[in-house]
C-alpha cells in the first residue's frame, strides 16, 4: 500500500451543491490509493445522499408518459360563450403537453393497450388552465368513489404482482356503466400508433362563462391534424419488446426534426337551461353528447414544437390539474371532475412536493399573491408583507361573495346516490351505437377477436358469464360471436394463467 499520491489534483470543471469547486467526480477521498474513504470527504458523500433521493414516487395511475411544449391559436371568434383569454380569437398561448398510459408503471411499454392520457398546461394571461384528458371521449365509472377501485383492478395482483384479466373483467362486468369505455379501450383506440396520431378530449362537461356572465356547458375535442392511425395486436406486440419507449421516442424525434404535431380544437356548446331536460344526463362522463344535437365548433389549433430539456424538471414534476380553472371556465356538476378537483394537487403534493407550484414547468406566466405560505422548499415568497388575510398592509386579498360566476344551482337533501336516470340514461345504447353504427365489419371482427382473446386469459366463472351477457348487452350478435369464440377457445385448449394485460 502506498501513500504518495502520483496526480496533482485538476482543477474543478463542477461544483458542489454549494457552488465551490468540486474536487472530483472520478475519485473519492480515501488514505492514501487504496486506502478506506473518509467520512469528511464532503462531496462523495452529498453526491450519494442526494443520489439516494434522486426518485420521486411515480404518478399512480398515468405513470408512463412523455410530453413537449407547444403553442395554442385560437383561430375563430368564439366570445359569444367564454371570455377566457385563450380562447379570443388571435389570441396565442404558450402550453405543455403530456401524454402517457394509464395502468402501465414508469417502465412500461408504451405500446400496451390502454387507455391514453392527453393532459394540457395553458400558461394563459390569467393564469394557467389545465385540461386533463384521454384520447377518448367518455371513462369507465361516473362516481370517483369508484376511481381508486378501478385503478386497482387493472394494475397488479397482491400476492403475483401480476397483472390479472379477472380481475379487470370482474371489475368491469360489475360496473356496466364501463360498457361504453371498455369498448373504445378494446377497438383500435386502446393501440394508438403514435401519439401524435390520436384525438384527445376534455371528456367531462365543462362550464364556459361569456363576458356577460351568460353560462354554457361545453365538451373539449382535439383532432389530430395527422389524421388517426393505429396498429393492431401483432405489431404493438412487437413494438413494446423492440422498444418499449416507441411513443415517447416517436414524439421527441418528429420534434427534434421540425415535424411538429397539431390538433384541431373544436367544442360542443350546450346552452346552459337545456342540462335541466336534456334526454341524456349531460354530466355523465360515461355518455357523449350526439354532434345532431351538439355540432363541433372550431376554436383553434395546437401545435407542439419544442423538447422538453430536462425530462424529469420538465415533465416528470409536471402538475396538472382539472381543478385549475380560470376566469370564463368552470367546472360543472359532474361528480366525477369535482372528485378530480381535489385529487391532483393533493396527488403532487405527495409526489413532489407542497410547494410542486413554484417549480418553474408549473409557474404561472402571471404575477403571485398566494396566501399558501412556507412549506418545504419555498422559493418564492412574499417577503415581509403581512401573511395573513384581512390586513391592515397594503397586501391585496380577494374577497368574493355570493353566486360565484362559474357556479350552479343545486338543492336536494344530502345522500349517497346513483344519478337519477333520464330517459336515455342506460350503460348500453352509447356502446351499441359505436359497435354497430360507427365501427365496419372489420372492426367488429377485431373487437370479438380482442374482447375473446382477454377473456381467454385466465377469467373464470361467474365473470365469464358475466362478461358474455355484458356484450350481449352491447350488442346481441357480437356478444354471441364472442361467446362462441370464447367457448372454442376452451375447447381447444383449457385457459390457465395469464392473459395479456
Ligand atoms: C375521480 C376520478 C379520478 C381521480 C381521483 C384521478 C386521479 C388521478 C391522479 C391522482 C393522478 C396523478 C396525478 C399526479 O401525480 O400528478 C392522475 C393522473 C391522470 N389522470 Fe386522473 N383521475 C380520475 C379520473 C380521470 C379521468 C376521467 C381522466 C380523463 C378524462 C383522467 C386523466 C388523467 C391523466 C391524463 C393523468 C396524467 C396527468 C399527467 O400527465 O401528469 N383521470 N389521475
Amino acid at each position: 500500500m502506498s501513500d504518495h499520491i502520483t496526480e496533482p489534483i485538476r482543477a474543478a470543471g463542477s461544483t458542489t451543491g454549494a457552488g465551490a469547486p468540486a474536487p472530483s467526480d472520478r475519485n473519492s477521498l480515501t488514505i492514501g490509493a487504496d486506502g478506506p474513504i473518509v467520512l469528511h470527504d464532503v462531496h462523495f458523500l452529498e453526491q450519494m445522499a442526494h443520489f439516494n433521493r434522486e426518485k420521486v414516487p411515480e404518478r399512480q395511475p398515468h405513470a408512463k408518459g412523455a410530453g413537449a411544449f407547444g403553442e395554442f391559436k385560437a383561430t375563430e371568434d368564439v366570445s359569444r360563450y367564454t371570455s377566457a383569454a385563450l380562447f379570443q380569437k388571435s389570441a396565442s398561448t404558450e402550453m405543455l403537453a403530456r401524454f402517457s398510459t394509464v395502468a402501465g408503471e414508469m417502465g412500461s411499454p408504451d405500446t400496451w393497450r390502454d387507455v391514453r392520457g392527453f393532459s394540457l398546461k395553458f400558461y394563459t394571461s390569467e393564469g394557467n388552465y389545465d385540461l386533463v384528458g384521454n384520447n377518448t371521449p367518455i371513462f369507465f365509472v361516473r362516481d370517483p368513489m369508484k376511481f381508486p377501485h378501478f385503478i386497482r383492478s387493472q394494475k397488479r395482483l397482491p400476492d403475483s404482482g401480476l397483472r390479472d384479466n379477472h380481475m379487470q373483467w370482474d371489475f368491469w362486468t360489475n360496473n356496466p356503466e364501463s360498457a361504453h369505455q371498455v369498448t373504445y379501450l378494446m377497438g383500435e383506440r386502446g393501440l394508438p400508433r403514435t401519439w401524435r396520431h390520436m384525438n384527445g378530449y376534455g371528456s367531462h362537461t365543462y362550464m364556459w362563462i361569456n363576458a356577460a356572465g351568460d353560462k354554457f356547458w361545453v365538451k373539449y375535442h382535439f383532432h389530430t391534424n395527422q389524421g388517426m392511425q393505429f396498429f393492431n395486436n401483432e405489431e404493438a406486440a412487437a413494438m413494446a419488446g423492440a422498444d418499449a419507449d416507441f411513443h415517447r421516442r416517436d414524439l421527441f424525434d418528429a420534434i427534434h426534426r421540425g415535424d411538429h404535431p397539431s390538433w384541431t380544437l373544436s367544442v360542443q356548446i350546450m346552452p346552459y337551461a337545456d342540462a335541466k331536460t336534456y334526454r341524456i344526463n349531460p354530466f355523465d362522463l360515461t355518455k357523449t353528447w350526439p354532434h345532431a344535437d351538439y355540432p363541433l365548433i372550431k376554436v383553434g389549433t395546437m401545435q407542439l414544437n419544442r423538447n422538453p430539456e430536462n425530462f424529469f424538471a420538465q415533465i416528470e414534476q409536471a402538475a396538472f390539474s382539472p381543478g385549475n380553472t380560470v376566469p370564463g371556465i368552470g367546472l360543472s356538476p359532474d361528480k366525477m371532475l369535482l372528485g378530480r378537483a381535489f385529487a391532483y394537487n393533493d396527488a403532487q403534493r405527495n409526489r413532489i412536493g407542497t410547494n410542486f407550484h413554484q417549480l418553474p414547468v408549473n409557474q404561472p406566466k402571471v404575477p403571485v399573491n398566494t396566501y399558501m405560505f412556507d412549506g418545504q422548499m419555498a422559493y418564492h415568497h412574499s417577503g415581509n408583507a403581512p401573511v395573513y388575510a384581512s390586513n391592515s398592509g397594503d397586501r391585496k386579498w380577494a374577497d368574493g361573495t355570493g353566486p360565484m360566476p362559474d357556479s350552479w344551482e343545486a338543492d336536494g337533501e344530502m345522500a349517497r346516490s346513483a344519478y337519477t336516470l333520464r330517459a336515455e340514461d342506460d350503460d348500453f345504447s352509447q356502446p351499441g351505437i359505436l359497435v354497430r353504427k360507427v365501427f365496419n365489419d372489420d372492426q367488429r371482427a377485431k373487437l370479438v377477436e380482442q374482447v375473446a382473446g382477454s377473456l381467454l386469459g385466465g377469467v373464470r366463472e361467474p365473470v365469464l358469464s358475466r362478461a358474455f351477457a355484458y356484450w350481449k348487452s352491447v350488442d346481441a350478435e357480437v356478444g354471441q360471436r364472442i361467446e362462441r369464440r370464447v367457448r372454442e377457445g376452451h375447447a381447444a385448449k383449457p385457459a390457465e394463467g395469464m392473459g395479456e394485460g
